[in-house]
């Protein structure tokens, strides 16, 4: 296959959703159709139990767990799908932030009981302002839910993303009897013993006279909602869903593998494969002939014998080779990687090449960073692996005198992987940690104590949040500097930080210094 081909049927994306919706049983399911697993659930869920939050065993077990499924290739038909897994649990949301740097494209889960939740809305922040296109399926329509048109103008406007509906569905609940396929246009029926294979799939159209004889009494109903659908929404249209403008929208239960094939199908269809990437320096196309691939995510060993840790990078463009040497560029040094891994289903083998939009597993023994770019000589720079304005902020210190160094290289460590991230105050040269959830700092004093040897204990700061700033104005950075010297701190990259410790301090900061720019992800 030529290196055009390969890249063309690749579909590398992220299934999104609130803890709950079924994010894990539609990955599970998606998996079945490819043949990459046999069995249902072979596929874990990542998240942490409920009221789990200061189990570090449970941690621990989520994290193992997460090395395992971090990616899920397979194929069907014609096309190598990568599905990057994100954690469940709200507070590892940055990790989900980046890993969607990674994909392609988007599906999106939502519960058609509950509608759109919290974590969905945050996410799809995300993809906005990725651009990155996203298809929805709501799920648990064998239980009773919203109204199918409530739903869609809820995910409109909860989502701020057009929909339009390519399968509809017909009842909910007890009286669910399948959904109507816009896209296909023929009828799924649901019986809801079809555990494994979905197959209740008749060609029935809407104008057909036996239509009536499978989904009695609504076929009026059904009729009349799919008028109102051709006269509500515009046609599907392919590039407005390729900006990221319109969400085409399933319906199923997927539990009950119900509506997961015509959402595979349309997939592999509409989806997009890999698509040109930013760096600092230029535009890079996946079909140029020289590798290029970025790190978007590193995962600690949890084996305490070997504390090597595993870099997933993402290949955007040419074909990586297993033993050939690429440049990691923030280095400047040449490297090559003897057994490069890559992932099927809980399976992980050593590849020989892989192809843009595919994701490699590296062996790193902590010299890796979240965002480092590897080339055949070229120094570029990816673009859009932002950090994001963490929510908790603590002090950290050193909880023995003894261990000082161990406790520097572990905190060093730590941010690398993105576990959180690392602020010096100007004032007082302390060190800060901000979180985006509380069970990170847990997370991190137990990591430090196991894999460093090093202990360190937390004060509180009373912070709103930390946010990056630039000005073209001098005199009023100065002033700026000068006023609020106690609440400046600098990032791990020496880029200069204002920790409002109020909202209301911060509206004023920015009421009062107009020619200040305030970011709230690290990229601007
Ligand atoms: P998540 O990864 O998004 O957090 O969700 P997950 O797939 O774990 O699903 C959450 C719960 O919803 C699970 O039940 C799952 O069985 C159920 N579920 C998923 N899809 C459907 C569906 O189409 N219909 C119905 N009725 N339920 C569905 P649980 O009781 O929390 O876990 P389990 O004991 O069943 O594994």
């Amino acid at each position: 296959m030529t290196l055009r081909e390969e890249i063309e049927r690749r579909r590398t994306f992220a299934i999104i959703s609130h803890p709950d919706a079924g994010k894990t049983t539609l990955t599970e399911k998606l998996l079945l159709f490819g043949g990459a697993i046999h069995v249902a659930g072979a596929v874990k869920s990542n998240k942490i139990k409920k009221g789990a939050t200061s189990d570090f065993m449970e941690i621990e077990r989520q994290r193992g767990i997460s090395v395992a499924t971090s990616v899920m290739g397979f194929e069907y038909g014609g096309c190598k799908i990568n599905i990057l897994d994100t954690p469940g649990h709200q507070d590892f949301a940055e990790d989900t932030y980046r890993t969607l740097t990674a994909v392609d494209s988007v599906i999106i889960v939502i519960d058609g009981a509950k509608g759109v939740e919290t974590q969905t809305r945050k996410l799809m922040e995300v993809c906005r302002m990725r651009k990155t296109p996203v298809m929805v399926f709501i799920n648990k329509l064998d239980r009773p839910c919203k109204d199918p048109f409530d739903l869609l103008d809820e995910v409109e406007s909860e989502l701020k993303i057009k929909v339009r509906p390519l399968a509809f569905p017909i009842s909910d609940g007890p009286t669910f009897k399948g959904v109507y396929n816009l896209y296909e246009n023929n009828l799924s029926l649901f019986t809801s013993d079809e555990r494994q294979t979905a197959s209740g799939h008749v060609e029935v159209t809407l104008n057909s006279p036996e239509l009536d004889g499978y989904i009695r009494p609504f076929t009026t109903r059904l009729r009349e909602d799919l008028d109102l659908v051709e006269g509500v929404y515009e046609p599907f249209e392919r590039e407005a869903y390729l900006r990221g403008e319109l969400a085409p929208v399933f319906f199923g239960s997927a539990i009950n593998n119900f509506g997961v094939r015509e959402l595979l199908e349309c997939f592999i269809r509409i989806a997009p494969s890999p698509r040109p990437s930013r760096t600092e320096q230029r535009e890079i196309d996946p079909y140029e002939e020289k590798m290029t691939g970025f790190i978007f995510k590193i995962h600690a060993n949890m084996d305490p014998n070997h504390r090597d840790r595993i870099a997933f990078m993402k290949i955007c463009s040419g074909r990586f080779e297993r033993g050939r040497n690429y440049l990691h560029v923030p280095s400047g040094k040449s490297m090559k990687f003897s057994s490069p891994t890559a992932f099927m289903a809980e399976k992980k083998s050593v590849i020989d090449e892989a192809f843009p939009g595919d994701i490699v597993g590296l062996h790193d023994t902590g010299n890796f960073k979240i965002g480092d770019t590897f080339t055949e000589g070229e120094k570029l720079k990816f673009t859009g692996i932002p950090s994001f304005s963490p929510e908790l902020f603590r002090y950290i210190e050193n909880g023995d005198p003894q261990k000082f160094k161990q406790l520097a290289k572990g905190i060093d460590q730590l941010m690398d992987e993105g576990v959180a991230q690392l602020f010096t105050s100007k004032m007082n040269g302390r060190k800060i940690i901000g979180t985006v959830g509380a069970l990170q700092f847990e997370v991190i004093q137990y990591r430090l104590e196991h894999e460093y040897n090093a202990i360190c204990k937390w004060e509180p700061i009373q912070i709103y949040k930390a946010c990056w700033i630039q000005s073209d104005n001098q005199a009023q950075l100065e002033d700026f500097r000068k006023r609020k010297y106690n609440s400046l701190a600098l990032d791990k990259h020496g880029r200069e930080v204002f920790l409002a410790d109020t909202s209301y301090a911060l509206a004023m900061a920015q009421e009062k210094f107009p020619d200040i720019r305030f970011y709230f992800t690290s990229e601007f």
